[in-house]
C-alpha cells in the first residue's frame, strides 16, 4: 500500500507545496509571489497562476491605514488570512508574522505560528529577522510548520533600522547577511525573502544557498520575486519604493468611477430601467386594491 498523499488538483494545476518551489529553483525557474489580503484578490491571484501568496503585514499600511506594520495584530492577520484561504487554493499560502507575535517567547512564536495554519488556513508562515530568531524557527519547523525567513530591510525593525533603507550595502554588513542567510537555512526554513539588498550580494546568497531567495528590491538574481500587490496595482499612493513596477494605475481608475457614479446619482441618471426591477400590472393592480385606495404611478 502506497503511504503517498496525493495533494488535490485545482483546475488542472497541481497544489504548489514548499519541495515544488525547491523543485523551480533546482531547474532555474523563477519563482512567483504577490501578496493578498482578500478573498477576490487571492481568487485572481489563483486564475493568473501565481506560485505563491503572501498574507504580508503589509496589510497593516496598504490596507488598515497604519503608518508602518507594527500595530498589525495576531486577530488581523487571522482575519485576512482566512478570506485569502477561501479564494485561492492552489497557490502555497503563506501568512506574515506580526510584530510582537514571535519575539517575546519560543512557546508563543509556536502557537501564533500554529493559529496561521489551524485558523487562518495557510499552509506556511514567514517572520523577520536572522540569527536572533534562530530558536524560534527551529522550534515552529520541529511543530511540523513551513518557515520563511525575511531578511535584508526587514519593516518589522524600521526604528531600528533608521527607517526604510537598503540595507547589506557595507562589506561588513553584507558578510552578515550571508552568514543569516546559511543560519536561517540550518535553522529548517524553506525559503528566505530579501528586501531592498544590493543585486549582486542577493546573487551570491542565492547561489550559495539551496533554498530558494524570494527577493524584492534585491534585483534579478534571486531564485524568485515578490511584491506588494497594492504597489503592483498602483493602488498604494502614500510613497511607491524605487524597486517597485507598476502594472496598472488603478488609484485614479477607482477614483474616476466613484466620481463618475456620484454625478450619475445627483443627475438622476442612475438607477436607469436596466438596473431596476419592477411588478407586474396585476400585481400593482391587486396592490390598489388591498390598499383600498388609488396609488399614482409616475
Ligand atoms: O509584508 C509584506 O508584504 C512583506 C513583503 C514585502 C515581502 O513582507
Amino acid at each position: 500500500m502506497s503511504t503517498q498523499i496525493s495533494v488535490p488538483e485545482q483546475g488542472g494545476r497541481k497544489k504548489v507545496t514548499v519541495l515544488t518551489l525547491r523543485q523551480k529553483k533546482e531547474r532555474g525557474q523563477p519563482i512567483t509571489m504577490l501578496t493578498a489580503y482578500d478573498y477576490p484578490t487571492a481568487i485572481l491571484l489563483e486564475r493568473a497562476g501565481i506560485d505563491a501568496i503572501l498574507v504580508g503585514d503589509s496589510l497593516g499600511m496598504v490596507v488598515l491605514g497604519y503608518e508602518n506594520t507594527l500595530p498589525v495584530t495576531m486577530d488581523e492577520m487571522i482575519h485576512h488570512c482566512k478570506a485569502v484561504a477561501r479564494g485561492a487554493r492552489t497557490p502555497l499560502l503563506i501568512g506574515d508574522m506580526p510584530f510582537l507575535s514571535y519575539q517575546v517567547s519560543v512557546s508563543e512564536a509556536v502557537r501564533n505560528a500554529g493559529r496561521f495554519l489551524q485558523e487562518g488556513g495557510m499552509d506556511a508562515v514567514k517572520l523577520e529577522g536572522g540569527r536572533e530568531r534562530l530558536e524560534a524557527i527551529r522550534a515552529i519547523v520541529q511543530a511540523g510548520i513551513p518557515v520563511m525567513g525575511h531578511l535584508g530591510l526587514t519593516p518589522q525593525s524600521v526604528h531600528q533600522l533608521g527607517g526604510f533603507r537598503p540595507q547589506g550595502r557595507t562589506a561588513r554588513a553584507a558578510q552578515r547577511l550571508l552568514e543569516d542567510a546559511r543560519l536561517l537555512e540550518e535553522a529548517g526554513c524553506f525559503a528566505i525573502v530579501l528586501e531592498s539588498v544590493p543585486a549582486r550580494l542577493a546573487t551570491l546568497i542565492s547561489q550559495r544557498l539551496s533554498i530558494p531567495t524570494i527577493g524584492i528590491g534585491a534585483g534579478p538574481g534571486c531564485d524568485g520575486q515578490v511584491l506588494v500587490t497594492h504597489d503592483l496595482l498602483g493602488l498604494f499612493e502614500r510613497f511607491t519604493p524605487r524597486f517597485v513596477k507598476r502594472y496598472a494605475q488603478l488609484h485614479a481608475e477607482i477614483e474616476r468611477a466613484f466620481r463618475e457614479y456620484i454625478q450619475d446619482v445627483e443627475a438622476r441618471r442612475f438607477p436607469a430601467a436596466e438596473h431596476t426591477v419592477e411588478m407586474s400590472e396585476e400585481e400593482w393592480a391587486e396592490l390598489q386594491r388591498l390598499l383600498g385606495e388609488s396609488i399614482l404611478s409616475e
